[in-house]
């Protein structure tokens, strides 16, 4: 059993400190990816506040395919350059979107999102993957949510 306790009312650069310990310890060593996105998408979900949906996009075969993740049942297939997610895979930069009802495109799987984060996870400079970051409430996310994500995508890059 793993239990992490994360203290909601941290200061946001801490929490992702315990986020990305707790990332570490539980992939380290572990050579199956879906196991380990499973579990970080659990700790996503777990740990940072505010949100309707956290989890993983996986490139396949030119396009992202849903992963790992919590929340409600999303989109399974998300064509390059397409809502937030295809964007950010196309464009191999994050994408922080305060008001997803203001951007072109936004494939809303989950009727409660409003505002967005996704990063790229690139592995010898290919995306592999995207983190994606759903939360209820406009402008949840700002640049330390960006920093802890991207620090996030960095560590798991040969993980998943
Ligand atoms: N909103 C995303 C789709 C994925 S869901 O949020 C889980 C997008 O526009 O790419």
């Amino acid at each position: 059993m793993y239990d992490f306790v994360a203290d909601p009312t941290l200061p946001k650069p801490e929490l992702y400190r315990e986020l990305l310990t707790a990332a570490d310890a539980l992939t380290a060593g572990e050579p199956d990816g879906i196991a380990n996105m499973a579990n970080l998408a659990a700790l996503l979900w777990q740990i940072v506040p505010d949100l309707n949906w956290a989890g993983f996009y996986r490139m396949v075969d030119g396009g992202l395919v849903l992963g790992p993740f919590g929340g409600k049942p999303a989109c399974i297939r998300i064509p390059l350059g397409q809502g937030v997610c295809g964007t950010a895979a196309a464009q191999r930069a994050t994408q922080l979107v305060a008001d997803v009802y203001a951007f072109p495109g936004h494939i809303a799987c989950d009727a409660a999102s409003r505002s967005e984060l996704v990063v790229p996870v690139l592995r010898a400079e290919q995306v592999i993957a995207v983190i994606d970051l759903d939360s209820p409430r406009p402008g949840r996310f700002d640049s330390d949510d960006q920093a802890g994500i991207e620090a996030l995508a960095g560590l798991v890059a040969e993980r998943i």
